[in-house]
This record gives C-alpha cells, structure tokens and sequence, in this order.
C-alpha cells in the first residue's frame, strides 16, 4: 500500500498543482517539531525563485486550498513559508484499519523478488566461536530475514573456513602427538576409524597450541604449511582426518548457532571451492587475465581512481597452495552454477574491507559474474569492552560464545526473581528469550558499520533503548489483551477508531511509519532502522497506556477501538523482533 507520508505528498502536490505550481513543491515530510505539528511542506520557500513569490503567500494559496480536505485536521502558512499540517483523527484510522487487515500489514512485496545469497556466520571449523564472529551471525541473520520480508529468494550460507593454515597446523598437532594414528602412515589402505581421535573440547585446545607453536618454531611452521598443501591435494590421510575436525566441529557449531535462533540454508565451506580453483586458474592464464609474478599467481585489480593502493588479487602462490582470496573467487563460481544469484551480500568484520575489494574487481574483470550482479560488503565494527578494546572475559581472555550467553541469561535470571515470584522452570526459559533479545538489540541497534560497547548493565537493563525494554512493551500489551479477552469473553475486535487523545494520536502515528521503516531497512541492508522505530513505537505505546484506562472504561466501543489498536502494535512489534532474530516470551 502507498506509503502514508506519500498519500500526504501527494496530496499537497495536488494542491500545489492546482494553484498553478509545480506538484514536485508539494514533497512533504515528518515534521522535527511534533509540538508544532506532524507534517511539513518547505515547497513555498523552494518556489520562491522559479514564481518571484513571497513564500508566505504561496504557503497562504495551498493552505486555503487544502482547507476542509478531510485528510487534514489543521493546515497552517507560517513565516517565512512553511505549510505545517496535521492529519484528521479519520484519516489516520483509516489508513491503519487497511493495514491492520493485512496479515502483511500493508508492507508490499517486491514485483520482481530478486535470488540473494548471504554469505554470514563465516565460523572457522576447529576454533571455538567467540564473540568475534558474534557479530557477523546477528547482522546476518536479521538482514536475511529483512531481505526476506521484502519478497526476495535469499539463501543464507554459513561459508564455515575450513581450507586454511589452520587445518594443516591441527593435522600437523595431531601429527605431533600421535604420529602412529593411520592417518599419517602412507602405506595405510584400509578404513580409516569413524571415530575421530579427538572430541571438541580437546580440538578446541589443539588449534591455539599448535597456532602459538608455529609463531615460535620455524620448522613447526614450515610443517603445518606442507600438510596444508597436502590436504589441499588430497592426501587421504589427511582428508581422513579433516572430516574428523568437520564433522566434529560442526555439531559444535550448529548447537552454538541455533542458540543464537540463527538458522542457515547451506552449510558449505570453503573447501567446496576447491573442485573449481584448477580450471579457474587455468581459465585466467588463458584469457591473459592473470600472469605469474615471483612464482605466484595473481590478477592486477588496481584502478586509476583509487586513492589507496589497491595490491594485486592473489590466485596461488608459489607453492601452489590456494588462499582466502581464491577460495573466495572459487566460490562465486559455484553460487553463480548452483543459484544464479542477482546479488552476493557478505557480511564481515570491516577490517576485511581490502580483501573483498580485491575479490569483487577479480570476479568482474574476469567475467566470473555477469555484469548486472551486485556484489556488496556489509563490514561491521568491532563489539568492544567498556574499557574501549575489544571484549574480552572478566580475566582478559577471549569470551566464547557459549560463555556470554550463560552470563547475561544468568544476570536476566538473578533480575526476573527479584521482580516477582516466578516458577524456577519458567524462570530460566523466560531469561533465555529475555538474554538473547539483550545481546542481538544491543548489536543491532547500532548502525553496522561502528564499533560499539558492549555495556552489559546497560544491554540488559528493562528502561532505555534495550531489547528488555522492547519485549517488556510486547509482553504488557499480552497482559492486557488476554485481560480483556478473558474479561469480556470474546475475540480481540478490530476495528480501529479515530484518535481519542494525543498520546493516542501519537501512537497511530509511529504506526503509520511502519511500511516505510521497512522499505528503508532494506534499501540500507540496516536492522538498525527497525531498531529506532521500535524504540520510538514502544515509547508512544508506553506513554499512551499511562494517560489512559483502557480496561476499565465504561465505554465499550472506546474501549474495544483501544484493544484493536494494542493489538495492531503488538503485531508490528513482534514483526520487527521477528526480523532482528529474537521472540518475546509470553510474561516477564
Ligand atoms: N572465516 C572468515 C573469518 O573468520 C570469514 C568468512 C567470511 N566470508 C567469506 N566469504 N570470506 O575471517
């Protein structure tokens, strides 16, 4: 449905029109002074030049004109030339009646959905998820699903790293510590154990070792670089062992990640690049996009425009081996053979920046996607600890995943026992809903790109702009429905009224917003937005429920106008939590 500050656009632009203007003057906007009305029309002052008109009398022309126009309560010529409006009580009831019949809520979807992949979580098989990575599955997440409300085809893809440096020093650890286990004996033929010698917990541990001993042995390190390109090769033996530390390490993260309700559609890795990267390779040389250079392979992306330097896109290096960026552009060879996809959106930590720079150029200059593909980088900030660095545990380590969940559902716990009597059971489910609407607000609730504190007494607090607060709102407006439903035995009416008061009126107002809140977040791939507009809605829906008594007004009809309108905002509150990846429990 056309959004509501078009329908007010368009009608100030006819009266623009009919005055013998321009309708473009009409364009009007949110008012930023809602004590001196809603809406604002600034096309007098713009007209000023092309009619050699005082501004003020124009704004006098279109406010007589729009007059009696019963979309408008008020309309007002102010000096120098503003037109301020108001919108009549009916109007608005009735844009929200529409959408309160559409189980879409008058949010359109797109005529044309477009196939997008995002490529989001982008967990390293072997090391334990921490708050590192946090980021990338919460933004991610929402965006898939915001995407998805806009009527696109998205796949979400984990892309787990599983085809680095870091697999050849866990198979070169392992090698260390159990030189006689089959794997690593060449003459061995037979079945390779289906157990894996290792559980997660001492995986978990065998990577930093092995990390920390190859910074400080050089032989080490030359070792773990060989099984690398082993495993890369497709030595058995290593294969053996690396679908060990997958299989292993997935159950691990599949678990972590569905605590988070982050949920993907492939779970594939970046080793499925690997069957792609030979031909790719050949395929490059070929058509003289890519030369040897010291050895290795590489592909020149710098452009004449660039302010900084932009180093060559690397394909294989000297000893054959593939790196991040060719897994990356191997990749793209599959999506684009699988899904065809119109559009690649990967979201990573921001300080990858260069390297997806380097990557797009590639694919581009070398025709591995057809022109009109768009290829976008969401990069993300840094989640840091209050004293400004990056979030660590109380004792200075790396916070795993795991870890912080289990603090902030222990701290929402300890805060529902105080508020009230609850059921222990009830309790700790409750807290895990409250816990991961803490930790996922918090997140999204800044713009994607900044970094961010993350302030545990601030995130998990029930006032201010927090997920606690937004699922108090959604969990007050329950309370009072089922009052009500209990009350008068029957079915939530929906019929919504005109405005009763002010701080109704402001409501229905923040509600109006909600189509063009969407539209925005998707435009702007930013969760970001549908977490300021909740905020602002809980705040009108808070202050509305202070100044009036709903359940115990004597009229009826008032009363079930008050009811239809809750349960409007109820819908497009969970809607939103619903796109930021979070549910509200039913008390709290
Ligand atoms: N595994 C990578 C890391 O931990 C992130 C992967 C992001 N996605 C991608 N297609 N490169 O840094």
């Amino acid at each position: 449905m056309e959004k509501f500050l078009e329908l007010i656009s368009r009608e100030v632009s006819g009266a623009f029109e009919a005055c013998g203007y321009d309708a473009s003057y009409g364009k009007t906007g949110i008012s930023n002074r809602p004590d001196l009305c809603e809406y604002q029309c600034n096309g007098a002052m713009a007209a000023k030049k092309k009619y050699q008109k005082a501004p003020i009398l124009i704004a006098k022309e279109i406010v007589e004109r729009l007059t009696g126009n019963p979309m408008f309560l008020s309309a007002e010529a102010v000096n120098p030339g503003f037109i301020n409006l108001r919108v009549s009580g009916e109007c608005l009831a009735g844009y929200l009646g529409v959408m309160a019949a559409d189980e879409n809520l008058s949010v359109e979807k797109a005529s044309t959905p477009k196939t997008i992949i995002i490529d989001y979580g982008g967990a390293n098989v072997a090391k334990p998820l921490h708050v590192g990575h946090l980021r990338s599955a919460i933004i991610g997440e929402s965006v898939k699903r915001i995407c998805r409300a806009a009527g696109h085809q998205v796949i979400g893809d984990v892309h787990l790293g599983d085809w680095g440096l870091q697999m050849g020093l866990i198979i070169t650890e392992v090698r260390h510590r159990e030189p006689d286990l089959p794997y690593f004996d060449e003459s061995f033929d037979g079945e390779y154990p289906e157990e894996a010698p290792f559980t997660i917990a001492e995986l978990e541990e065998i990577y930093p070792t092995a990390s920390e001993k190859s910074k400080e042995d050089e032989a080490y390190k030359a070792e773990a670089l060989e099984a690398t390109a082993r495993l890369q090769d497709g030595v058995r033996g290593y294969r053996a062992l690396w679908q060990h530390i997958l299989n292993v390490s997935i159950a691990d993260l599949k678990r972590n990640y569905s605590s988070l309700n982050v949920e993907f559609d492939l779970w594939k890795k970046e080793s499925d690049a690997q069957p792609y990267i030979a031909d790719m390779a050949e395929y490059m040389k070929r058509e003289g996009y890519a030369y040897q250079d010291q050895g290795a392979l590489i592909v020149d992306v710098k452009e004449e425009s660039d302010t900084k330097e932009v180093p060559p896109c690397m394909i294989l290096k000297s000893d054959g081996a593939a790196l991040y960026t060719t897994t990356d552009l191997a990749t793209i060879i599959d999506r684009v053979k699988h899904y065809d996809p119109d559009e690649i959106i990967y979201v990573v930590d921001k300080r990858q920046e260069m390297h997806f720079t380097q990557v797009f150029r590639c694919a581009r200059k070398t025709r591995l996607v057809k022109e009109d593909v768009e290829l976008k980088f969401l990069g993300f900030g840094t989640m840091n600890g209050k004293d400004g660095k990056p979030f660590k545990t109380r004792e200075g380590g790396v916070m795993r995943l795991e870890r912080l969940i289990a603090e902030i559902n222990e701290e929402m716990y300890k805060k529902i026992m105080e508020n009230h009597e609850a059921d222990p059971d009830e309790a700790r489910q409750t807290a895990a809903l409250v816990g991961l609407s803490t930790i996922k607000y918090g997140d999204l609730s800044n713009q994607a790109s900044k970094d961010y504190v993350f302030d545990v007494d601030k995130f998990t607090s029930f006032e201010g702009n927090t997920g606690p607060y937004i699922l108090y709102t959604i969990v007050r407006i329950k309370s009072i429905l089922k009052k009500y439903c209990a009350a008068e035995g029957t079915v939530l009416p929906t019929a919504i009224l005109a405005p009763a008061n002010e701080s109704e009126k402001a409501l229905m107002l923040e509600l109006a917003q909600f189509n063009s809140v969407m539209e925005q977040a998707f435009e702007e791939l930013a969760p970001h937005r549908i977490c300021s507009f909740i905020y602002e809605l809980s705040n009108a829906l808070n202050r509305f429920y202070h100044e009036t008594k709903i359940l115990s007004h004597e009229d009826e009809v008032q009363k079930a106008g008050w009811i239809a309108l809750l349960n409007l905002t109820r819908r497009v509150l969970e809607t939103c939590i619903d796109l930021l990846g979070f549910t509200a429990p039913e008390r709290m």
